[in-house]
């Protein structure tokens, strides 16, 4: 390991860590970061020398409505086995969807069905199986390159964190190193934001599947990376847990355990260490179970706008459809085509139904539309009040230089029909959860991006997450105060513009 600058401390206040990796003007003139290509970390890790399962190629599609599924509507159950339920399952989640082209070499790259900041993709998804029908019970890394389960333990494993042992039981890990490579100390923030995509992209499948599911961020670190055995590189972030009626099991096998382990391949030549990035973690890790029964403070601002939204625009495309097509958009059109308000409000509706999680009791996280071009909405800032589903109109006029230059100056927040900026309560946060809050909110932000990529694209426009924005200076042109939140995200909706490299 190759040290970065700074001797650590043990751990970094989340405040600390979060003012240190504002972007400024200042802070990217000071921080020059060249792209070490020749060590770029390898997107894919795999467990070798364990036993390989296939998941069943082509699994069944989901047909549910997209929209529906969003409103959490559950689907009816297709498949009939244990492996054709998980390849469904990963399949309309985790797997790849298409390939890009690089003009200059003439290679092509993966991309997913959950989304990453840069395509660098540090999420990875293990998953315990129990009592699934034709399915062995154990542990498993999924391959996304091959779409196969890596059997990394074989037998009844429990975690033991909840009463009720799960079917299915995900846990998430990020590997920082892969994110760091290109976005340095800031990179930590990416990877939650990257798990709250993943998050959703599981909990939205499981939801088109008629299966419920439940998050568990509340959990002891190492117990978890040692039960699970993870390479060093790879931290456990959150826990889902499946259930339910459409999950189809066997005849319960009791079997001993058998650890096959395997060797974590080595993602590139060398690993930089990011010392604040060590620290913000250890800062906010468990040790213990903890408990998800706390008492959340009222947000510091309550209120309500003017602007009723409308009724909801509704789409007939599939989940299964509009998971596999979804991508970013690297820009969007701009001119004069505008989307509707029942649209916006198509959009705005799937952000605000109560997320399955141990840390979301309350939400922390509140959205402000930078509207450019919306049939019936004057150009302006608005705050959304998603208790009574109204706008209040903060701003007036064209948005579209500010909404760009915001997002470290990229084209695409102008060109959009709306953007957004999503404000973290981080202070609340770190009241109820302590400093583990502070992933929180960076897991809430990303499941909302995740719900406005979907709907989004069930309703024919394009989307993008945005990570890079100027912290201070969207403060400052929102006129608000560190107890009003922080920026936390940016993302834009809009026409996409065509990108001939792609393919499907
Ligand atoms: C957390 C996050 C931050 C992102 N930030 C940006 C950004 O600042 N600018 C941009 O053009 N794309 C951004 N993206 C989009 C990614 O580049 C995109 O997801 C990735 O290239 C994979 O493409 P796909 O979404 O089509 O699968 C971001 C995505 C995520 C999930």
């Amino acid at each position: 390991m190759q040290g970065c600058g700074d001797a650590p401390k043990t751990t970094m206040s989340w405040r600390d860590y979060h003012e240190w990796t504002k972007h400024s003007v200042e802070s990217l003139g000071r921080l020059p970061h060249l792209l070490d290509w020749a060590n770029m970390p390898d997107p894919f890790r795999h467990y070798e020398g364990v036993p390989i399962l296939d998941l069943p190629a082509d699994p069944p599609a989901l047909e549910t409505s997209a929209l529906t599924a969003l409103h959490g509507v559950a689907g009816p159950t297709a498949a009939e086995d244990g492996p054709t339920f998980l390849s469904q399952l990963l399949f309309h989640s985790a797997s790849i969807s298409a390939s890009k082209l690089v003009p200059s070499t003439g290679s092509r790259y993966a991309l997913r069905v959950n989304p990453s900041s840069g395509n660098l993709h540090p999420t990875e998804f293990h998953f315990l199986a129990r009592g699934l029908k034709e399915w062995p019970d154990g542990l498993y890394h999924y391959r996304p390159s091959s779409h196969m389960a890596e059997q990394r333990a074989m037998g009844a494993l429990e975690l033991g964190l909840a009463g009720n042992v799960a079917p299915i039981v995900l846990i998430l890990t990020s590997i920082v190193w892969r994110e760091a490579w290109k976005y340095g100390d800031r990179a930590y923030r990416y990877c939650s934001h990257d798990i709250g995509h993943a998050w959703q992209a599981i909990a939205t499948a499981a939801q088109a599947m008629g299966c419920e599911n439940f998050a568990r961020g509340c959990f002891p670190d190492d117990y978890v990376s040692q039960f699970c055995r993870l390479h060093e590189d790879e931290w456990p972030m959150l826990i889902i847990e499946l259930r339910g009626g459409s999950i189809p099991l066997g005849k319960p096998r009791s079997t001993e355990s058998i650890w096959y382990g395997g060797h974590a391949n080595q993602i590139s030549k060398e690993s930089i260490a990011f010392p604040r990035i060590d620290r913000i973690h250890r800062a906010t890790k468990l040790s213990h179970p903890g408990t998800s029964d706390i008492a959340i403070a009222e947000p510091a601002s309550t209120g309500y706008g003017r602007i009723k939204l409308p009724y909801a625009a509704s789409s007939p495309r599939t989940f299964g459809e509009v998971v596999r097509m979804r991508r970013s958009a690297l820009n969007f059109v701009g001119g004069l085509r505008a989307i509707s308000l029942a649209q916006l409000s198509a959009l705005l509706t799937v952000t605000t139904p109560p997320f399955s999680a141990d840390f979301a009791a309350a939400r922390f996280t509140r959205l402000y539309v930078y509207a450019h071009r919306v049939d019936g909405l004057e150009p302006g800032v608005y705050k959304l009040w998603p208790e009574d589903a109204t706008l209040e109109q903060i701003k007036s006029g064209d948005q579209r230089v500010v909404a760009a230059g915001l997002s470290l100056g990229q084209e695409l927040a102008g060109n959009a029909c709306v953007a957004f900026s999503m404000i973290g309560d981080l202070e609340r946060a770190a009241e109820a959860h302590g400093d583990r809050g502070y992933r929180y909110v960076h897991f809430e932000a990303g499941a909302i991006g995740h719900r406005l990529y979907l709907a989004a694209e069930a309703l024919g426009l394009g989307a993008t997450g945005i990570g890079a924005f100027y912290d201070d200076e969207v403060h400052r042109y929102l006129n608000l105060t560190s107890e009003q939140g922080q920026v936390v995200y940016h993302f834009a909706i809009g026409y996409p513009v065509p990108d001939s490299r792609l393919n499907t």
